[in-house]
């Protein structure tokens, strides 16, 4: 395992994406409303879109046609491309793609030291 300082804290505002290097990957960091900040690799596993073009927004549902409710107890990642949206708390998609199968991004453990964020790959 590798630890790479990859930004500032103070570098991070809630809501936002901020692409970083961590060593030759590269990742999209974010940081939470509680103050959590998660890494994820930094494209998307349905097309490789890059998800540091993408955008942090509240969950999005609807039961019927013309409905939208907004759960603002779960963030996701939204892909720019074709939208699938990714829990910041866990990285899995909110909806299975076309063949059923939920897909992940994958998240790597982020450390805090002072005000240095730490990404271990
Ligand atoms: S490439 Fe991300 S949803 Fe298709």
């Amino acid at each position: 395992m590798a630890r790479h300082t990859v930004c500032r804290l103070k570098d991070l505002p809630v809501g936002k994406i901020v692409p970083a290097n961590a060593g030759r990957a590269r990742i999209v960091l974010s940081r939470t409303e509680t103050g959590e900040v998660k890494a994820f690799a930094g494209r998307c596993p349905h097309q490789g879109a890059h998800l540091e073009f993408g955008c942090i927004s509240d969950l999005t549902q609807a039961e019927r046609p013309n409905e939208v409710s907004v759960d603002k107890s779960c963030s996701v990642l939204r892909c720019p491309w074709h939208g699938f949206e990714f829990s910041l708390a866990t990285g899995q998609a909110v909806v299975a793609d076309d063949r059923g199968h939920f897909l992940k991004l994958r998240r790597y453990n982020v450390e805090i030291d002072g005000d240095d964020v730490v990404v271990v790959t």
